[in-house]
């Protein structure tokens, strides 16, 4: 298995591109099932997520072609042959359930494997369950699979217990085509939920109220293809203004703008992390010593939880204490322990960490467990003394498009290598 070996880097400088947000492509993909035209959606990274979700639409008899230097993925869902998959092409990716929704639009069946739980929680889908019940489809689970079936889909009112990201997606996927009125309370609001929206009324949907807690979506009779340019991805520049601070650099985050990262920016800033949008883009740096701050992940407009990885990394080097409440998922912060093992001092007491700054990290060999904690060791190994060597780093390629070698472009020292 490949791994990533980090030296300890100077400050990063220069200018790094933003690829498309695979968190707004997987739901996107999925809606392309919702009519038997062609989509086009553009922008989108060519990350193991992204291949999962297209060898998933050829699964249910969709003709897909990725374009993977145009970072384009036409698909067209004309004939779909089955409503279930394989849990070989859906058991690897939990975001693969998002096909429920549209197969139930489309063919008023469908079964997905069930979602299987993760490092960091147990990932239920009894939300996105209790809407579609509502909207009067039948469940049931057996075998690790989740048949669901219905006559015909109803417009109804839903009210989620958790702003549940997926749960919205699915939901509306589901509406866009049922017959009367969905109206959903306490909807997640993330800038996806809205790209997912605007996706969905260039097919001809009927929504309106994406971006905050009440989204209404009127049912109609069909919907046509389109195209779609992804938005840019919050998290993995998130990610790189945070390696950008804690090497002490400069950097210039390209194609994406301030508006979606308003927690972030303000976050940094606490921390003497400075954020200015110029013509070229997003430029993040940092002179001064690192403050220690308290961050709470929230859904969107809160500090993403998507974040809270990368930002411990940063906090263990502030000169002070910070704590860090994680109230999204249960069990997010076990890149804590492998970041004890550089140096650091955290302490874990259930869903909050007291991080104590320490005067340096040192290199050690460490594993990424998620995707975001992956890329928390990556930021952590540019600023550690000596060398890391980070195993399993399949699971930062789900999420971050080629993330050593734009790293690399700005002067981190950070190659792969096939691990004995
Ligand atoms: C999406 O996951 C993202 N994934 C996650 O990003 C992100 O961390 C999360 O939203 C929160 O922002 C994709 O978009 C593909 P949720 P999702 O449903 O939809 C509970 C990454 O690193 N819940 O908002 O699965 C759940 O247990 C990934 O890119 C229920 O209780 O997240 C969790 O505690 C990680 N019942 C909380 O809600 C349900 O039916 C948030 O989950 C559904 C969720």
């Amino acid at each position: 298995m490949e791994k990533f070996i980090v030296q300890h880097s100077g400050p990063l400088r220069g200018s790094v591109r933003i690829s498309g947000a695979k968190n707004a492509a997987l739901p996107i993909l999925a809606a392309c099932l919702l009519t038997q035209e062609p989509c086009l959606i553009q922008n989108v990274p060519p990350l193991t997520d992204i291949f999962a979700m297209t060898a998933l639409l050829r699964g249910f008899g969709a003709e897909v072609s990725f374009d993977t230097a145009a970072q384009t993925i036409s698909v067209r869902a004309q004939q779909l042959s089955v409503s279930s998959a394989s849990y070989e092409a859906a058991g690897k990716m939990r975001a693969s359930f998002l096909a429920a929704g549209p197969l139930l639009a489309r063919l008023q069946k469908a079964s997905l494997p069930l979602p299987g739980g993760c490092p960091i929680g147990s990932r239920p889908i009894d939300l996105h369950l209790k809407g579609f019940s509502l909207m009067g489809v039948s469940n049931r689970q057996e075998h690790g699979i989740v048949e669901l079936w219905c006559k015909n889909l109803r417009g109804k009112p839903v009210y989620l217990d958790f702003p549940s990201v997926g749960a919205t997606e699915n939901l509306m996927m589901a509406a866009v085509l049922a017959k009367g009125v969905t109206i959903i309370e306490n909807a997640a609001a993330e800038p996806e939920i809205v790209d997912l929206a605007d996706f969905l009324r260039k097919m001809g949907a009927d929504i309106t109220g994406d971006g905050t807690d009440t989204i209404t979506i009127r049912g109609v009779k069909e919907l046509t293809g389109a195209v779609h340019q992804v938005i840019p991805d919050r998290i993995e520049a998130g990610t790189f203004m945070a390696a950008a601070a804690i090497t002490g650099g400069e950097v210039c985050l390209e194609g994406i703008g301030e508006e979606l990262l308003k927690p972030v920016i303000a976050k940094l800033a606490e921390c003497s992390v400075k954020t200015e949008a110029t013509s070229a883009g997003l430029v993040v740096c940092r002179k001064s010593r690192l403050r220690p701050v308290n961050v709470k992940t929230m859904p969107y407009p809160g500090f993403p939880t998507d974040m809270q990885a990368p930002f411990m990394s940063l906090l263990t080097l502030a000169k002070g204490t910070s704590m860090i409440t994680e109230t999204v998922f249960e069990n997010r912060f076990i890149h804590a322990g492998e970041l004890q093992r550089m140096g650091a001092d955290i302490k874990i007491d259930s869903r909050s960490a007291i991080i104590e700054g320490v005067e340096e990290l040192t290199g050690a060999s460490v594993r990424a467990t998620d995707l975001r904690a992956g890329a928390a060791l990556i930021l952590s190994a540019l600023a550690a003394k000596g060398e890391t060597e980070i195993s399993d780093i399949y699971h930062i390629e789900r999420g971050y498009y080629q993330i050593d070698e734009k790293l690399r472009q700005l002067g981190a020292d950070i190659r792969r290598s096939e691990s004995s």
